[in-house]
């Protein structure tokens, strides 16, 4: 005679599988979300220190610095922003710095500069 060996599923046993489950989703999804926000934290920081890079001559935010008489650009949309560096990277338009500083990005730098430091 053939006995047929049921094995009892465990079902309290499948219960824990599923919360140790659990608990490591909830975990990688929480380090990926601290990773996502640290990722941000970091872009902003490269689009920031891009931007920066204008400061010396333009002043913070382009605002300008008192006594060099050079161009105050934060009135500027980061359109026109954007149209003025493409301008001179192009030669369309010179000046005694910008036309060679400007080929020094490449477009995608330029629009994220024109991005951070044009009106908003
Ligand atoms: C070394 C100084 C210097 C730095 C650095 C500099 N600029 Fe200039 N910028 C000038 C000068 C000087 C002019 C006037 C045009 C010329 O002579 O080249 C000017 C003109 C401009 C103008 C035209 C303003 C207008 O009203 O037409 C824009 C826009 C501009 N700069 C944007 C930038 C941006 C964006 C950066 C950073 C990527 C930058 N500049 C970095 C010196 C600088």
């Amino acid at each position: 005679m053939k006995t047929i060996n049921r094995q009892r599923f465990d079902f309290s046993t499948l219960g824990r599988s599923v919360a140790r489950g659990a608990t490591a989703l909830a975990v990688v999804l929480a380090a990926a979300g601290a990773a996502q926000a640290q990722n941000q934290d970091a872009l902003k920081l490269y689009q920031r220190g891009l931007a920066a890079t204008c400061a010396n001559c333009h002043g913070t935010d382009g605002q300008g610095v008192v006594g060099t008489g050079m161009p105050i650009i934060n009135h500027l949309s980061s359109a026109e922003l954007l149209k003025k560096m493409t301008d001179y990277k192009s030669g369309a338009v010179t000046g005694t710095i910008m036309h060679q500083l400007a080929k020094g990005y490449t477009d995608e730098q330029l629009q994220t500069i024109a991005s951070v430091l044009g009106k908003k």
